[in-house]
């Protein structure tokens, strides 16, 4: 029998089609296969933590999913679209940012530079080559200054902005990942490891950051060792372990999962 209007409304909202989502992942480097096969979905505006030990593989699946990596086979779907093939450019304009383990800002450039350098132009192309020109700010339309410097504020890094990026503390240049990657207005947010090496006051802004920007409706991959601030931030937790998902669930449950313990004293071993 057909489906009537109601049904298929009521099917809509009872499963919302995912902002991420990563089908049957497999990335291989030579020999060594650092995703084995990973499958995640990332629903709108959840917040998710993705945990498991050094050399999980949980670096290696953001690359996949914001694309600097190509899979060796497996698919990403970004808001109902297969984008497994586009470039990270697309999939940024396609609403993905993504932040880095070890932040790399420009370090020669201002703050407020390295802001703008997240803009996309009305093509959906980075402004990125143009950024490395003299003038830059100056030439940017008012519009995308202004972003910034809003961007900066949320950030609380507006008192740096005629800085060069290479005077912040590891923390500062977290934020100021942060600050870039929202010039895109991403629909979802990639963190790679926001806490490690903050400082605790720094920390508190970020995890407050975090928490404002997926109640404005931002879904979050977070990947985190902190387990307190993934208990805080996180309803649900994905662990991996060898390329794999190993466990999932709330914190709690997936902290005291035995497969999950197994994996972090085997890494520590
Ligand atoms: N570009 C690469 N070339 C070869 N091996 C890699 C590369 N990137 C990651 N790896 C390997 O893949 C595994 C998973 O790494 P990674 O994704 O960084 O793990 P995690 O982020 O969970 O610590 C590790 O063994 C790592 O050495
Ligand atoms: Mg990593």
């Amino acid at each position: 029998m057909p489906k009537s209007p109601t049904d298929t409304v009521q099917n809509a909202l009872a499963s919302p089609a995912a902002v991420i989502e990563a089908r049957n992942l497999v990335k291989r480097f030579q020999g060594m296969t650092a995703v084995a096969e990973m499958s995640l979905r990332l629903g709108p505006s959840e917040m998710v933590g993705l945990i498991g030990p050094n050399g999980a593989g949980k670096t290696t699946l953001f690359n996949l999913i914001a694309g600097s990596l190509k899979p060796t086979s497996g698919e990403i779907w970004i808001a109902g679209r297969d984008v497994s093939q586009d470039s990270p450019e697309k999939r940024i304009a396609t609403g993905v940012g993504r932040t880095f383990q070890i932040p790399r800002p420009f370090l020669e450039m201002s703050v407020l530079e390295n802001v703008l350098a997240g803009a996309q132009s009305q093509h959906g192309e980075r402004l990125f080559a143009n950024f490395l020109r003299p003038g830059f700010v100056r030439r940017q339309e008012k519009a995308a200054v202004d972003k910034a410097r809003t961007l900066l504020e949320f950030v609380t890094l507006s008192h740096l902005e005629n800085q060069p990026a290479k005077v912040l503390s590891g923390g500062q240049r977290k934020l100021l990942e942060l600050a870039r990657i929202l010039m895109a207005d991403p629909r979802a947010i990639l963190l790679d490891e926001p806490a490690a090496g903050v400082n605790p006051a720094l920390l508190e802004t970020i995890m407050e950051r975090v928490i404002t920007l997926n109640a404005q409706g931002k879904s979050i991959l977070l990947i985190e060792h902190n387990m307190d601030m993934v208990a805080r931030l996180c309803s649900r937790v994905v662990a991996m372990a060898l390329g794999r998902p190993l466990a999932e669930g709330t914190p709690e449950e997936v902290a005291r999962n035995p497969a999950v313990i197994e994996a972090y004293l085997g890494g520590a071993a």
